[in-house]
């Protein structure tokens, strides 16, 4: 099956490739796509392509529904997730009585950005420092208090590949009445995962990584309970119920999670996410995760024994992310040397195993986290 689904991507040569948690690998099915949706109705149809493009649009929102769960109408294109964020913030329902947004210190910097700016809307940012760990639903407990409007809670962080129990935090935020994001950029098509049974308020992602679509295909999904609560200030014509209806005087939010959209969307991100997408659920979001589970174990049997000791499978997403203090430059050097494809964050080796990557691959990236002991 690996194999197989190997063979339906772009895998760049030279050597492992473990940088999925950063940029997925191209399918090979989607430049065809790319072409049929996006530039064939251009280049025979001009204007009158768009019903091509809107139609394209729509397979990117029903891909996403039916790998990630729940309807169409819950999901919203968004350029990636500081974007959906930025459109969010001023949406949300403010009391008077509390005013902060919580999240973690490992939080993504553009997302903590975001919240940090977002004082106008009647927010201030609050920041759960990174001595206490994002992984234990006690932090969150303690962190969700009395004063706390919202929560951003990053499902699985990308410099520690912690992962936090969010389904757990967002009961909590549910039972205090605090709203909840949910940031899923890094779980997102290598962890079994159903939005909304994570039970958040909104979810944010992007299908630049693990989901192998490319940057700029991003989405906001909203709880179609709670969507008619939320009404954002940065619209535009897609955002309206009937975006066609071309009446400067009578604006009416959609329905659904259209209404965070804006004006005249990009196409060819999203058309060529809808195809990653596919290719993704014809696999199997449970045979990505179980694949990645197998290339962590094989990698943790070849390395010192000090890295397994340090990894428990339910606490992190798909990364491993190795501390390695003064062994970093050793480390880096031999594993540069097999030609991999890896990154690092301070002191630490960030290494990814998606569905492309084989067993050889594993080891052969773990003999060579010996460097240096
Ligand atoms: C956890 C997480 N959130 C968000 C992002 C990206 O945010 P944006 O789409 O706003 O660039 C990343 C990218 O590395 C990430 O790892």
């Amino acid at each position: 099956m690996a194999a197989d689904a190997r063979s339906r991507f772009f895998v760049p040569e030279g050597g492992p490739y473990a940088l999925s948690h950063s940029v997925g690998c191209l399918p090979r099915s989607a430049p065809a796509i790319l072409d049929r949706a996006y530039l064939e109705p251009w280049r025979r149809e001009g204007g009158d392509g768009w019903n091509a493009w809107l139609g394209a649009i729509d397979g990117f929102r029903a891909a996403l529904a039916r790998l990630l769960g729940g309807e169409s109408a819950d999901y919203c294109p968004q350029p990636n997730l500081s974007a959906a964020l930025s459109k969010l913030m001023p949406a949300i329902p403010r009391s008077k009585r509390c005013r902060v947004f919580v999240t973690t210190e490992d939080a993504f910097p553009s997302l903590g950005f975001v919240l940090d700016r977002a004082a106008p809307f009647g927010f201030e940012r609050r920041l759960i420092p990174r001595g206490e760990d994002p992984g234990d639903p006690r932090t969150w407990d303690r962190a969700l208090g009395k004063d706390i409007a919202g929560a951003l809670v990053t499902h699985v962080h990308s410099a520690t590949g912690v992962r936090t129990p969010v389904a757990e935090i967002a009961r909590i935020c549910r039972e205090r009445e605090i709203f909840c994001v949910v940031d899923v950029a890094q779980s997102a098509g290598i962890l079994e995962l159903s939005v909304p049974q994570l039970g958040a308020d909104v979810v944010l992602g992007s299908c630049v990584k693990w989901l192998c679509g490319g940057p700029g295909a991003g989405f906001l999904w909203v709880d179609p309970q709670r969507v008619v609560e939320l009404e954002p200030t940065d619209v535009g014509w897609f955002s309206h119920a009937e975006p066609f209806a071309f009446d400067i005087e009578s604006f009416a939010f959609a329905p659904d999670a259209r209404r965070f959209w804006g004006g005249t969307p990009s196409v060819a991100p999203y058309a060529l996410a809808a195809e990653s997408l596919k290719v993704l659920a014809d696999i199997g979001t449970a045979t990505i995760e179980r694949h990645n589970r197998a290339l962590c174990r094989e990698f943790l049997a070849h390395a010192p024994d000090e890295h397994a000791l340090a990894v428990d499978f339910e606490r992190i997403g798909g990364t491993l992310c190795l501390h390695l203090g003064e062994r970093l430059d050793a480390v880096a050097a031999a594993l540069r040397a097999t030609g991999a494809r890896f990154d690092t964050r301070g002191d630490t080796v960030r290494l990814s195993f998606h569905i492309y990557n084989t067993a050889e691959e594993a080891a052969r990236l773990g003999d060579a986290c010996h460097a240096g002991s």
